[in-house]
């Protein structure tokens, strides 16, 4: 089975990439022939300094080998070291509608953040299309968020096989399902993001230990006493619970039963 993903080198990672997508990446070669892409030319496509670029990828390769993955058994590269990504890319626009790329809910937004809309920014799903289908990848890890782009490869994928003939293996995204939603520690309500929300209430992944500890004893939570699972009711306690459970590769229900109901933390 060949497993590909991308990880763009821009803003800085947290705990939520990581229990979303890294931790993910270095389950998947064990048993998967796994590629995973410094995807650098998708981060082109809104402005950006070329030596800060540089050093993020750089970075990103880091971090992404520091969370478990293995060079001797997984291939990790960047995307503008392989010309093949930007010519598939092209080849791929031309079975791409207009139509298709003007839906994607990610270009209506990031268009609405900048204030100049650049044509790769348009086409990003096309060169992301490119880089799945480049290897046959049967099996995308991907973020929630990316579900558009991932239909939109498999339609181009359909199209091109049925014009052509089959070229191109189908690919199936695979969604994390623990830990994919980590909230930010200081509003419990939004997703833990380093572009939006206190910067207090985010664990970046090159935080330093002291950095990380003071963030979690600092984090919001409610004037219960309990320390139970409930979204609704305790969203501030019910994702540091998520992230115990991630951290620890416990349960939820293992790290609720860990605590007595003193609201003290006691182990059991
Ligand atoms: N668009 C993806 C994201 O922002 C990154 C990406 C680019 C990607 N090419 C990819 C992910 C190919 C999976 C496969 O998360």
């Amino acid at each position: 089975m060949r497993v590909f993903s991308g990880i763009q080198p821009t803003g800085d990672k947290h705990f939520g990439n990581y229990s979303g997508g890294f931790r993910q990446y270095a389950a998947t070669q064990e048993e998967a022939d796994a590629f995973f892409c410094v995807v650098d030319l998708h981060s082109i496509t809104v402005e950006y300094d070329p030596d800060d670029l540089r050093e993020r990828t750089l970075d990103l390769a880091a971090m992404l080998f520091a969370t478990g993955l293995d060079p001797e058994r997984s291939t990790v590269f960047v995307q503008s070291h392989v010309s093949a990504h930007a010519e598939a890319a092209w080849l791929l626009g031309s079975v791409t509608s207009m139509g298709e790329l003007r839906r994607m809910t990610q270009f209506k937004e990031k268009s609405d953040q900048h204030e100049f809309v650049s044509a790769g920014l348009f086409t990003y799903p096309v060169l992301m299309a490119g880089d799945i289908l480049l290897y046959q990848t049967d099996v995308v890890p991907i973020g929630d968020d990316q579900r558009q782009h991932l239909e939109l490869t498999r339609d181009a994928a359909e199209r091109f096989n049925a014009r052509f003939g089959e070229t191109f293996t189908v690919p199936e995204a695979v969604y994390p399902e623990e830990g994919a939603r980590v909230k930010n520690l200081q509003e419990p309500e939004r997703l833990m993001s380093t572009t939006r929300g206190a910067p207090q209430g985010v664990v970046r992944l090159i935080d330093p230990p002291d950095v990380i500890r003071r963030k979690f004893k600092t984090a919001v939570t409610d004037s219960g006493r309990e320390v139970k699972h409930d979204p609704k009711e305790k969203a501030g306690v019910s994702n540091l619970i998520e992230i115990m459970a991630v951290a620890t590769g416990a349960s939820i229900a293992d790290v609720e039963s860990r605590y007595d109901g003193t609201g003290y933390g006691q182990f059991k």
